[in-house]
């Protein structure tokens, strides 16, 4: 698989610990993307000995040439913030995943990232949020949904909070959805269902 990261990498990290230290799953993190230098996730792919890229928008065919040449199966975006070139979405139709971190598709969609998603819940005074992991289709947070897992939204919480709780089972989700995809598998959720206090 190919992750494409634009910040910390704290998901790609999660990758990089379930497949690219032992083999008990055919996954494994073959190349990071990087929508600018210097983020998190490059850090993280370079101490796993993982070959990067940083991706400039103005050379839409270098990406698509790179996933190619890397014989890339899977492409995963974690926390990527860019538009991803039509091309590549065609290419990998059906095998490019995305993880958002609210239950889709409530809190997504354009502009809906980050800090703003838990904000919005918050506002919304919804009493559950969590993490979705969902086919890339042309429009944002609108592929085929893969698996979600619910998280309580604390009277108290902050958006940082909120934000922390629903990054714990994005770590989780994510490995989960990627392994069963490699297995050929639907994603089942009784085997890994993350508890909470
Ligand atoms: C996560 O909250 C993810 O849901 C969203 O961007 C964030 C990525 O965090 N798409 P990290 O870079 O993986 O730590």
């Amino acid at each position: 698989m190919a992750v494409f990261a634009s910040g910390e990498g704290s998901n790609l990290q999660a990758l990089l610990d379930r497949f690219n230290h032992e083999d008990h799953s055919p996954a494994r993190v073959e190349l990071v993307v990087g929508s600018r230098p210097g983020i998190g996730a490059l850090e993280r792919a370079a101490s796993a000995g993982v070959p990067t890229m940083v991706w400039s928008p103005a050379e839409p065919a270098l990406l698509l040439q790179r996933l190619e040449a890397d014989a890339i199966d899977l492409v995963v975006l974690a926390g990527w913030l860019r538009l991803v070139p039509p091309a590549v979405v065609h290419r990998y139709q059906a095998r490019m995943i995305n993880i958002h971190p609210a239950l889709l598709p409530a809190f997504g969609g354009a502009g809906m990232y980050g800090a703003r998603v838990h904000e919005a819940v918050l506002a919304a005074g919804v009493r559950v949020s969590g993490a979705t992991v969902h086919f890339v289709d042309d429009e944002y947070d609108s592929g085929r949904i893969l698996a979600q897992w619910p998280v309580p939204v604390l009277r108290s919480d902050t958006p940082a909070e909120l934000a922390a709780r629903v990054l714990q089972a994005e770590h989780r989700i994510l490995p989960a959805v990627v392994d069963s995809l490699a297995r050929g598998e639907d994603p089942a959720i009784a085997s890994w269902l993350p508890s909470y206090p």
